[in-house]
């Protein structure tokens, strides 16, 4: 038989072709949460990933990575700039993280999300086998599931939402709300990082489509739209929480190679008594700005200083061409400015601002550098980061502060818990995590990382494949 039995659909491929001015190419791991999420479940399986190769124009021919067949989607400049950076990243980005910053609403962009979102259905249509499992991501690609069964209603297909998903308060004010739910309801199952997001997702069917959501089972007969039939279709919405390959980061981490960069790093410091770090993509989600605020403060009050103590903060570059995360990056390099002018000295700098990527040795390393980790989102689906941050430390130290509007705080319960826009609380939450003894940090540390030992990536893809596997409404096996 042609095609393959198991086909991924995300944006993005795994990687990234950059094309450098001398006109040499270079493939680079993708950013973000999902990828690094899915390249450890994706290892050394026979399957198929459609998504986007990271820029416009003619897409490259599929090709083989491993065992993984890749397979570019094209895009157009047009919509690079319409269907990601325009619908997904400035109208379902900020309505999904709590209006953080206000969404733009263009028709132009909504018409593009759909278009492309035909091209992946198209895609994953042409590669799947008879009977194939789909694993569908995120929110860029919310209406490929019900697209998909359309064109091939043999194939059992899964969603899985990697951000939050909003109160229907906040989901009702797209304009196409229920087009969005509609094509999420092809899928045989949706999952979801918390409990919370599912509930919203099965509010919103309710309210919106009218239909009918009991336990974590959506009933919809899609009455008013033929392209999900007549027979009404149940689906399953249930939290699955992601999480990181905790076992190759370990290793990662206490290699030779990277325990050399450990000592490098803290020595180009200036071997300071306490470090302080923050690790996020240039993210308006990400409460970088708050963190800043209560950083400057406790600067301000005395309470920090450098050379004791120094902050790194260490921002990935994205979506640039977005322009509330333009404006993101002006604002929060003008703080680092500010701050540095007024409370670091010759050779003693407060606050390290590093505006680049760096590869997987490098962060393990600086996770190991830091005494106290800043995770302080505003919103965030889950943040693989503080998962990151608490496996790295094999050496038992370290400390995290983590924001409660995290997925990980459903999880990391022993974390110093915070609430970013409380900056007072922050600034305290911060001095605890510094100054609390020795002991009471190492359990703390230990819990947490029990818990992700115990709950890794390959739980994660386990789980939400046999909650695939076994959803309400099996397809109906054409012959
Ligand atoms: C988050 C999203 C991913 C996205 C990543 C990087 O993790 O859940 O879908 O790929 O951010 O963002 P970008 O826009 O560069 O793909």
């Amino acid at each position: 038989s042609s095609g393959f039995d198991f086909v991924v659909a995300a944006n993005r491929l795994p990687v990234d072709r950059h094309v450098h001015p001398d006109g040499s190419v270079e493939w680079r791991t993708s950013p973000g949460g999902l990828v690094t999420a899915m390249e450890s479940v994706m290892q050394d399986r026979e399957a198929a990933w459609v998504g986007w190769a990271g820029f416009a124009g003619e897409a490259p021919e599929p090709f083989d990575d491993g065992a993984l067949r890749l397979c570019p989607v094209p895009l157009s400049t047009e919509e690079v700039a319409d269907y990601y950076e325009g619908f997904s990243n400035d109208t379902l980005w900020p309505i999904y993280h709590d209006v953080i910053v206000p969404p733009t609403f263009h028709r132009s962009w909504w018409h593009a999300y759909r278009r492309v979102n035909e091209r992946f259905a198209e895609a994953v249509a042409e590669v799947a086998a008879e009977g194939a499992t789909v694993w569908v991501h995120d929110y860029q690609l919310q209406l490929v599931p019900a697209l998909l069964r359309d064109r091939r209603p043999d194939l059992r297909i899964g969603w899985f939402n990697h951000i939050p998903f909003p109160p229907v308060e906040l989901f009702s004010q797209l304009p196409w709300r229920a087009a969005i739910l509609r094509g999420l309801l092809g899928a045989d199952f949706l999952g979801f990082q918390r409990a919370d997001d599912a509930r919203n997702f099965m509010r919103a069917c309710r309210s919106v489509l009218r239909a009918t959501a009991k336990g974590d089972v959506v009933t919809w007969a899609g009455a008013d739209d033929a392209q999900l039939g007549a027979a009404p279709r149940r689906v399953r919405a249930a939290a699955v929480p992601i999480s990181i390959d905790a076992q190759g980061l370990r290793e990662l981490a206490g290699s030779p190679e990277v325990q050399d960069r450990v000592t490098e790093i803290r020595a180009s410091l200036g071997n300071p008594k306490v470090v302080l770090l923050g690790v996020d993509r240039l993210d308006y989600t990400k409460g970088i700005r708050h963190r800043l605020r209560a950083i400057g403060e406790l600067l301000e009050d005395g309470e920090i200083a450098p050379p004791d103590v120094v902050f790194v903060q260490i921002a990935t570059p994205s979506r640039e061409r977005v322009e509330a995360y333009r404006l993101l990056r002006e604002e929060i390099e003008g703080t680092v400015g500010r701050i540095n002018g007024d409370f670091s000295h010759l050779g003693d700098t407060a606050v390290h601002y590093l505006h680049q990527s760096f590869g997987r040795e490098e962060i393990a390393a600086f996770f190991q550098v830091a005494d106290v980790m800043l995770v302080t989102p505003l919103r965030d689906g889950m943040n693989l980061v503080a998962k990151e941050y608490v496996t790295a430390r094999h050496d038992g130290g370290g400390a995290l502060v983590l924001s409660e509007f995290t997925g990980a705080a459903m999880e990391l319960r022993q974390a110093y818990m915070c609430n970013p826009h409380d900056i007072a609380g922050l600034k305290e939450t911060i001095l605890r995590a510094i100054r609390d003894n020795p002991a009471a940090k190492r359990r703390r540390m230990s819990a947490l990382r029990r818990r992700v030992h115990n709950h890794d990536v390959q739980t994660w893809a386990g789980e939400f494949l046999s909650a695939l596997a076994a959803a309400p409404d099996r397809p109906a096996k054409s012959s």
